[in-house]
């Protein structure tokens, strides 16, 4: 047969060899609801049955996610527990509310328990065996996740068996038994890259933090190193009317609001930050700042300290996976000296008029005047 004189083929059989998403199509298989949002609230998203793998469930596809990552909510209902599953994806979890536990299975066969509450976080080691039971007869108990499954399933396709049937055991990614307790090993690297390696952290809004002054304010963070992971994760704290420097980086950054309310105000290179994209957040919000770069500041208005955690991006600072996109690298340096962060003496004057108003709003005294030296 000539290829020139090729007629236009039926669409529906082009969709067989052209364009096609590995991951998109296993979500199909998976009948729950697909949230496209830019940010989205984890405690208030309607759910629904999830047959494969019980409870309640629904995908998040933030505008930022990146091409690696996607987020779920999964709801366990009072007194019920999930069913045993291991994949090979990692799987980064927060406790957005309620209180129950976490059977792993350790490498040598052993079963591991540990218990959990609203606020606190932790890593599922690659492929492990796991169960989620809720503490609570009365309660829902919601997690939400953010996994490295859309990489995994694009260069696995066709092999969802492979994902979540393969016996494989990686005993490197548990690290210390210890570490399913809460505790773990402080890495000091420098400030804002300093590790907390563990797969547990009990309460996110008490865990110590280090200083780090160049990112703003006086705020603190660690990076969170969970069970050997190649996804980022991060804890940040910043006090009562306080707001940390503007800064950028690739995608995949999912932030999770802790604790305390506040805004984030993101745009793009040229754009006006003030009329741009703003999300205002209290526990359980979650959104990330998108590729393009997209600059975003954080704003604490509450009467106590806020704190957000970060899922993501793909790479982490142990293992940095994508020569081109070293997670950290330059967050901090100004963007006059080849970083990717908006010093205070070079941003916008109307970011901290507009801070003053939303402070006095809620009657917060707005203590950036000290910080910002006007
Ligand atoms: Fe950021």
């Amino acid at each position: 047969m000539a290829i020139s004189t090729v007629d236009i083929p039926d669409p529906e059989v082009v969709a067989t060899y052209h364009g096609r998403n590995p991951y998109r199509e296993f979500l199909a298989t998976e009948g729950l609801p697909v949230y496209e949002e830019y940010s989205v609230d984890c405690k208030m998203l309607e759910l629904a049955p999830w047959q494969r793998l019980g409870g309640l469930g629904a995908y998040v596809h933030l505008t930022g996610r990146s091409d690696f990552l996607n987020a779920f909510v999964h709801e366990i209902p009072p007194g019920g527990q999930t069913k045993l599953e291991h994949h090979l994806f990692e799987k980064l979890v927060h406790v957005i509310s309620g209180r129950g536990s976490t059977a792993i299975e350790l490498p040598d066969g052993r079963r591991h328990i540990f218990e959990w509450a609203e606020g606190a976080a932790f890593g599922i080691p690659l492929n492990a065996k796991h169960q989620y039971f809720n503490g609570s007869g009365t309660e829902p108990a919601r997690l939400a996740s953010v996994t490295t499954l859309p990489i995994m399933m694009g260069l696995f396709h066709n092999s969802p068996d492979f994902i979540f049937e393969n016996p494989w055991v990686f005993p490197q990614r548990f690290g210390d038994e210890r570490y399913f307790n809460g505790e773990g090993e402080f890495r000091p690297v420098r400030a804002g890259a300093h590790q907390w390696e563990t797969n547990f952290v009990p309460n996110l809004n008490t865990l110590e933090l280090p200083i780090w002054h160049e990112r703003g304010a006086a705020g603190s963070s660690i990076t969170l190193t969970f069970a050997e992971s190649v996804m980022h994760s991060h804890i940040s704290h910043f006090d009562s009317g306080t707001y940390k420097k503007g800064h950028f980086h690739n995608a995949g950054a999912n932030i999770f609001l802790v604790s305390g309310h506040g805004y984030s105000l993101l745009w793009k290179a040229g754009e006006d930050p003030l009329n741009s994209v703003r999300v205002d957040w209290k526990p359980g919000v979650l959104f990330a700042p998108p590729d393009g770069p997209t600059y975003h500041q954080h704003f604490n208005t509450s009467a106590g300290p806020a704190r957000y955690l970060v899922f993501g991006p793909f790479g982490s600072r142990r293992y940095n996976v994508l020569e081109s996109h070293k997670t950290g690298d330059g967050a901090d340096v100004s963007a006059k000296e080849g970083g990717y962060q908006v010093e205070y003496e070079d941003e916008d004057p109307r970011i901290l008029e507009l801070f003053e108003q939303e402070c006095a709003k809620h009657g917060t005294p707005c203590k950036m005047r000290e910080f910002l030296g006007r």
